[in-house]
């Protein structure tokens, strides 16, 4: 229920969207709270984002998802439930003790056949995969970014979409004095994007509660021509 007292704007439109489109998912809440109870960082996408990322991948009709980032596996779960039942997500984090709480979540969900971890640097990971993928999330290293989406045109086919998460930082992509370093690396990683031959792309901007603040953030959407 909205509560009207101290009213936000983005906590109130996810809260809103929440109430109206996500019933309860115990998997997803066990993968949050796992995730929490383990001291994992509280930088997970949201649920609305998940349905997002679950709405893209349908309206793909992906079968394979590459994600960088697993983190809790807290998206690598609403990805995989998108898939259809031979779908596969394989996912990279460089992170031991994420992984394995990952791992514990993926299980939870009824996931482990559908759903692999490859724990280790993401720049060394990739190089060792060549199938290719029919959608990708990018959410690790935003310093990365630029060589990520690089291994991801060689590991895609046309029509292949590729989905990076934080390029907008409340315009700290827009700022001429970057108050954090990852700012100007996400500004370069947008004009990059927009540059590149073998990629049609957007932003989608997309506003979120952080510490009841309203904040925008962005999910770059782009398909490999
Ligand atoms: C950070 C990383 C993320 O992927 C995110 O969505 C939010 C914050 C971070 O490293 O601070
Ligand atoms: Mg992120």
């Amino acid at each position: 229920m909205i509560d009207k007292s101290n009213w936000s704007i983005s906590k109130h439109t996810n809260q809103y969207i929440e109430d109206t489109f996500l019933p309860f998912d115990e998997a997803l809440d066990f993968a949050l709270n796992n995730s929490k109870k383990q001291n994992l960082p509280p930088i997970s996408i949201n649920a609305v984002e998940g349905k997002l990322l679950y709405m893209l991948t349908k309206l793909k009709d992906a079968k394979s998802i590459l994600e960088l980032g697993t983190l809790g596996a807290y998206s690598t779960i609403w990805l995989a439930k998108a898939l259809p039942k031979d779908g596969k997500v394989v996912t990279i984090e460089h992170i031991e003790e994420y992984a394995a709480c990952a791992q514990e979540n993926i299980d939870h969900a009824g996931l482990t056949d559908t759903i692999t971890i490859k724990t280790g640097d993401a720049l060394k990971v990739l190089p060792q995969l060549n199938e290719t993928f029919d959608l990708f999330f990018i959410d690790a290293h935003k310093e990365e970014y630029i060589e990520y989406v690089e291994h991801a045109i060689r590991l895609s086919h046309p029509g292949s979409v590729i989905i990076c998460d934080n390029v907008l930082r409340n315009g700290g992509v827009m700022q001429e004095h970057f108050a954090k370093d990852y700012f100007e690396h996400l500004a370069k990683f947008n004009k990059y994007l927009a540059g590149n031959p073998r990629l049609e792309s957007t932003i989608l901007p997309i506003t979120l509660p952080l510490k009841d603040r309203d904040y925008v953030d962005g999910m770059s959407i782009s398909v490999v021509k």
